[in-house]
C-alpha cells in the first residue's frame, strides 16, 4: 500500500515502516561513529519501542555490543492497516541487530502485568543467565494494576489553581492561551501510580527474586525538570509528582541491590519531541524555542545523542557516575544552561502566530514529529508500494 501520514492532532494513526527502518539506521549510524563504550553487555530495556528507550537499546546494542531483550506495547499491523511505529522500529533493529551478530529478542505486551515480567524472567533465564543494565523507559497514560486490578489514569494537570499560558497547535502554527484547570480529586495519586516508580521496583523486586540481576548490575530510569515556564503544568504539576516519586525510588532500589553491589539511577533527560511529550500542552512551544536556541549554539541533541552521551560521559564513563545534590544523573545540563534559559524565556514573551516562524523552530518540531511514524525521511520512497505486514522476527 501507499502509506501517507494521517494526523490527528498529537497522533498519526499511520506508520511507514521504511521510514522506522531508515530512523533506526539513523541512529546505529550516529552510535557507530562516536565508537565503542566499555559497557554493560546483557540489557534489558523496558519501553524499548520509540524516544528515549529505543535510543537507550540502540546504544546498548551498537556501542556496547550487548546483547538486548527489549518490552514494550505496540500495535502489529493487520492487512491494510499499518502497525505503530515502535512495532516497525523494533523490526528493523532486530534486523540490524542479527546482521550484526547482536543477540536482541522482544516481548510485546503489557508491563505493569505480573505476565510480562513473568515473561520476561522465563527468557533471560533461557537466554542470558543474568543482566547488567535495566533501563526503565515507559511512558504510558494508564496502569492496570497487578495487585489490586484497578486501572488508573494518569493526568497531565497544575496543582492548586488553573494555569494560564501559551501554547501551540504545531500542525497550523497558532499561538494561543490555554487555561488548565488544577487537578482534583485521586488524580494526583492515580498520576503517581502510572508514572511514579511502583512498577520499575516491581521489575528490581521480581529480577532480583529470580537471582537474573548480575553482581553490579545497574538501573536507570527516565525523569524530566524543565524550565520555570513549564513547571506549573509540569515538575509542579500531577506529572512533576509522579517524577518525584520515581527519583525517590531510586533510593529504595539502590538499599534493595545492596548485596548485589548494584545501584539504581535516575537520569533527567532534556525535553525532546516524543510521542509522550507532544500530549503534553504548552510543552510543544517550549520545544519549537528551546530547538531554536540550542540549534543556534550548537548544543542540539535528540534522544539517541542524548543516550549516548549517557554512556559514554555518565554511566560508562570510566570515573564515578557524576549525579546532582539529589543523587540523580544530568543530561538535561545544557537544556537547564542559564543562557538557554534566559533565551528562551525572551523569545517566550515574544511568541505569537505571526513571530513564531522567525522565532521558533516549529519546522524543526514538526520534522521530528513525522519522523516518530516513519515519515520526512531522507532516501525513503514514500510513493512506492510498501509492505505493511512487516514481522519482528524474534518476538516471544
Ligand atoms: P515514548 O512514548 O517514546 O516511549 C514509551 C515506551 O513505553 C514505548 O516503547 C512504549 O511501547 C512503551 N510502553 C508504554 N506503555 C507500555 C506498557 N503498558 N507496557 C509495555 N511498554 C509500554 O516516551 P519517551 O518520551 O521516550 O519517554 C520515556 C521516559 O523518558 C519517560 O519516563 C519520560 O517521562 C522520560 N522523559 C521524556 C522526555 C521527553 O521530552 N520526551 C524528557 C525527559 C524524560
Amino acid at each position: 500500500m501507499i502509506i501517507e501520514p494521517r494526523m490527528r492532532g498529537f497522533i498519526c494513526l499511520t506508520a511507514h515502516p521504511k521510514g522506522c527502518e531508515q530512523n533506526v539506521k539513523n541512529q546505529i549510524a550516529y552510535v557507530k561513529s562516536k565508537g565503542k563504550i566499555e559497557g554493560a553487555k546483557r540489557v534489558l530495556v523496558i519501553g524499548a519501542s520509540t524516544g528515549f528507550g529505543l535510543a537507550s537499546r540502540i546504544t546498548s546494542a551498537f556501542g556496547c555490543d550487548a546483547s538486548t531483550i527489549g518490552v514494550f506495547f505496540e500495535k502489529p499491523p493487520t492487512e491494510g492497516k499499518t502497525a505503530s511505529p515502535g512495532w516497525y522500529n523494533s523490526a528493523a533493529f532486530e534486523n540490524e541487530a542479527e546482521k550484526a551478530g547482536l543477540y536482541a529478542k522482544s516481548i510485546n505486551g503489557d508491563a505493569f502485568s505480573n505476565e510480562v515480567k513473568q515473561q520476561t524472567i522465563d527468557l533471560i533465564k533461557k537466554d542470558l543467565g543474568q543482566i547488567d543494565l535495566v533501563i526503565y523507559s515507559l511512558a504510558s497514560p494508564v496502569r492496570t494494576h497487578p495487585v489490586t486490578g484497578v486501572t488508573h489514569r494518569s493526568v497531565l494537570k497544575p496543582i492548586g489553581s488553573t494555569y494560564t499560558n501559551k501554547t501551540v497547535d504545531f500542525h497550523t502554527g497558532k499561538v494561543t492561551d490555554i487555561s488548565i484547570a488544577p487537578c482534583e480529586g485521586d488524580d494526583i495519586e492515580n498520576t503517581v501510580i502510572v508514572m511514579g516508580g511502583e512498577d520499575w521496583s516491581m521489575w528490581m523486586n521480581a529480577l532480583k527474586d529470580a537471582n537474573l540481576l548480575a553482581n553490579g548490575a545497574t538501573t536507570v530510569s527516565y525523569s524530566y525538570i524543565g524550565s520555570s515556564l513549564t513547571e506549573a503544568v509540569y515538575r509542579k504539576g500531577t506529572i512533576g509528582r509522579a517524577k518525584d516519586d520515581m527519583e525517590a525510588t531510586a533510593f529504595s532500589i539502590t538499599d534493595s541491590l545492596k548485596d548485589i553491589g548494584g545501584k539504581a539511577y535516575v537520569s533527567v533527560n532534556k525535553a525532546l519531541v516524543t510521542q509522550a511529550s507532544s500530549a503534553i500542552p504548552v510543552i510543544p512551544l517550549y520545544i519549537s524555542l528551546l530547538y531554536k536556541t540550542m540549534k543556534e549554539k550548537g548544543t542540539h541533541e535528540g534522544c539517541i545523542e542524548q543516550i549516548q552521551r549517557l554512556y559514554s560521559q555518565r554511566l560508562y564513563s570510566g570515573n564515578e557516575v557524576a549525579v546532582d545534590d539529589k543523587g540523580r544523573i544530568r543530561i538535561d545540563d545544557w537544556e537547564l544552561s542559564d543562557d538557554v534559559q534566559e533565551k528562551v524565556a525572551k523569545l517566550w514573551s515574544q511568541a505569537t502566530t505571526e513571530a513564531l516562524p522567525d522565532i521558533g523552530d516549529l519546522e524543526g518540531y514538526r520534522h521530528d514529529f513525522h519522523n516518530l511514524f516513519g515519515f520526512g525521511f531522507e532516501g525513503v520512497d514514500y510513493k512506492v508500494d510498501t509492505n505493511e505486514m512487516v514481522n519482528v522476527s524474534s518476538i516471544e
